[in-house]
């Protein structure tokens, strides 16, 4: 085993790679060159990306594709998608171009509060701190001043300050729940820096109050930091027709596809295990669109994932209904997200997916991602309740198995043809290309 270094971060990008390559790789030159492969030729492009996080070495590339044929609130947008995961995007294309002739997506925003926690414990009276804080009120949120004013100016801000005690889950603990606005940006740096500045008020002014004790004017301040969990920043999506226009495979009618959809649906909702890969389904679509747009990914699943069990079971975010001849099928999700700062304006890629989305609002891009959940959440659930999901996964795992295979055109053509009535598997594929290739 090798022994730590120190003054890592302090080396050439070169000299990282160097040591990595030869401490941890069976191949070092190998590493090298494949770590040098990604670099980029445009050597600004490739400083940017370097100076993105700490000890980069390299790239990581995910492809960044396109679904076309969104409508949503009567615009047609395509919907970029960085994903990894084949057929993802091939599923979003068809649920688009399914919902278009049918009204398309139907998107608003419930909410875009977000939340902050000044978590602190305080030794005493809890009626003493209640009046101190009604008292100290005013000028907590006078203090973030010079915090809020270009944030106000947007018209977004600090909204509200309440104090919160705990005591009942844990001794001594109270928290300074804080609702923020934060417009078009995620607001994470500045929501984090508002409760830092009201931590500081608090500590300073405890002792200033006639009223505690010599310990009570001791508050610890423990944590300030953002919630991503905000169940007030919400979004809604909503496709709904006649039910006969769910015209969807010819061995099943649009009724009976139609409860086999509420019924998929109704299973999510009761029976965790499901709920769980529901949702995941939902989350590629979500995840694909909140990455290609430089938003913190990240944030938004554990956001999501702790919306999706505020009932005290998880459950689904889509929920299904026939009402009379109308099939209704809609999620409801929490997503903070931004348009402007961070990521977003830096990485070109990112700035270039906001262009194509019209250079959406936050708002907007809530509507869009919601919309691009439900949209890959129709298509999985299509696909389990009618010809499962295989044939279609397999399709693109042919293509990719025929691609590390070293596959040409021809012998692509040949097999594709081929295992559209077979089974792919690995071994299927080596065993049919190595017959073709024998034959040849
Ligand atoms: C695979 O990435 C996603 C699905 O499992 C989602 C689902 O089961 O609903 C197909």
């Amino acid at each position: 085993m090798s022994s730590p270094i120190s003054g890592f971060s302090k080396l050439t990008k070169e000299e990282k790679i160097d040591w990595l390559a030869n401490n941890y790789s069976a191949d070092p030159e190998n590493t090298k060159d494949i770590l040098k492969k990604y670099w980029n030729a445009d050597s600004k492009l490739q400083q940017l990306h370097d100076e993105f996080i700490e000890n980069t070495i390299t790239n990581f590339y995910l492809p960044l594709g396109v679904a076309p044929n969104f409508l949503i609130n009567d615009r047609l947008l395509a919907i970029p998608m960085a994903i990894e995961e084949s057929s993802v995007v091939a599923a979003a294309s068809r649920a688009a171009k399914f919902w278009f002739d049918k009204g398309g997506f139907k998107a608003k925003v419930i909410g875009t509060e977000k939340v902050g926690q000044v978590h602190f414990i305080y030794i005493g009276n809890p009626e003493k701190l209640k009046a101190f804080f009604s008292e100290l009120k005013p000028k907590l949120i006078a203090s973030t001043g010079h915090l809020t004013g270009s944030m106000e100016k947007r018209g977004g801000g600090l909204l509200d300050i309440e104090l919160r005690d705990k005591t009942s889950v844990l001794a001594d603990y109270y928290q300074l729940h804080c609702a923020f606005e934060t417009k078009d940006a995620m607001g994470a740096n500045f929501i984090n820096s508002c409760l830092e500045q009201l931590a500081k008020t608090l500590k300073e002014e405890a002792p200033n109050h006639s009223d505690f004790t010599e310990s009570e004017k001791e508050i610890e301040i423990v944590m300030s930091i953002l919630s991503n969990y905000v169940p007030n920043c919400l979004v809604r999506a909503e496709v709904s027709c006649p039910i006969e226009k769910l015209e969807i495979a010819s061995s099943i009618s649009p009724r009976e596809f139609a409860q086999k959809i509420v019924r998929a649906v109704s299973i999510a909702n009761v029976e965790p295990h499901r709920a769980v890969t529901h949702n995941k389904g939902i989350m590629n679509g979500v995840d694909a669109v909140v990455l290609a747009t430089g938003n913190d990914f990240r944030a938004v699943e554990a956001g999501v994932h702790a919306y999706a069990s505020k009932d005290g079971q998880y459950s689904s975010l889509t929920q299904a209904s026939i009402e009379g001849n109308i099939f209704r099928f809609w999620i409801e999700l929490p997503l903070a997200l931004g348009t402007v700062g961070g990521l977003t304006s830096l990485h070109p890629l990112a700035k270039l997916s906001l262009e194509i989305l019209q250079k959406p609002s936050a708002e907007e891009l809530m509507q869009i991602v919601a919309v691009a959940g439900l949209a890959q959440n129709f298509a999985a659930v299509s696909a389990l309740v009618t010809t499962g999901i295989q044939r279609g996964h397999m399709k693109m795992h042919l293509a990719n198995i025929l691609n590390q295979l070293g596959a040409n055109e021809y012998e692509k053509k040949v097999l594709t043809d081929h295992f559209k009535e077979n089974t792919v598997s690995h071994s299927t594929v080596v065993e049919g290309l190595q017959k073709l290739r024998q034959e040849n």
